[in-house]
């Protein structure tokens, strides 16, 4: 069931930041963040849901998000090693462009790594495209990977 995040989430969302992208996005910086009032997360919980009925809360996927009037920005978007190319990457990001489109946003943008086939061929399936490029942003063990920027322009819900 995807809802929007609480503060109770965090520690497994931070979990799941270090184990997708070892960043320093921490449970402190986490609860930080729910505090701003251009913050939105959402999580996948499989608690509620058919597959694990009577359980704790557990989380297999997030998206944090900044809304600042009619533009969006995704800030991380992951799902758990587990449950990936299973569509529930593309079931959270429909989620929240449907969200956006109910706020009347128009735009929302991401970044991603231009080696990151996954997340690629999961915004392009989704409307983004490509805005912008840089050059070799990201370090790899012996290499350097562009950072492309992308952009959705956001259907409106109510036209
Ligand atoms: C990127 C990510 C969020 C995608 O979520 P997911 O649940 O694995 O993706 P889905 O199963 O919903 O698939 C979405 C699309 O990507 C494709 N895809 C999924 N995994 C893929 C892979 N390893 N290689 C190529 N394509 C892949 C699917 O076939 C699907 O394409 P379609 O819409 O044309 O059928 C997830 O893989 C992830 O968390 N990766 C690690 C963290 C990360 O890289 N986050 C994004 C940072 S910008």
């Amino acid at each position: 069931m995807i809802r929007s995040m609480s503060s109770a989430d965090c520690n497994q969302v931070a979990m799941i930041e270090a184990q997708e992208f070892g960043t320093i996005l921490d449970q402190h910086r986490l609860l930080a963040l729910l505090k701003s009032p251009v913050f939105f997360g959402f999580v996948d919980d499989l608690k509620g849901t058919n597959a694990v009925f009577d359980c704790p809360t557990i989380l297999i996927s997030y998206l944090l998000a900044n809304i600042i009037v009619d533009e969006a920005e995704i800030l991380s978007i992951a799902v758990l090693a587990d449950y990936q190319n299973l569509g529930r990457g593309n079931e959270l990001l429909k989620h929240f462009n449907a969200f956006v489109a109910a706020k009347n946003v128009k735009t929302v943008f991401l970044e991603v790594a231009a080696d990151n086939k996954a997340a690629l061929t999961l915004y392009r399936s989704q409307g983004f495209s490509e805005c912008s490029r840089r050059l070799a942003y990201y370090k790899r063990v012996d290499s350097r990977c562009d950072a492309i920027k992308m952009k959705l322009h956001v259907k409106e819900a109510f036209p």
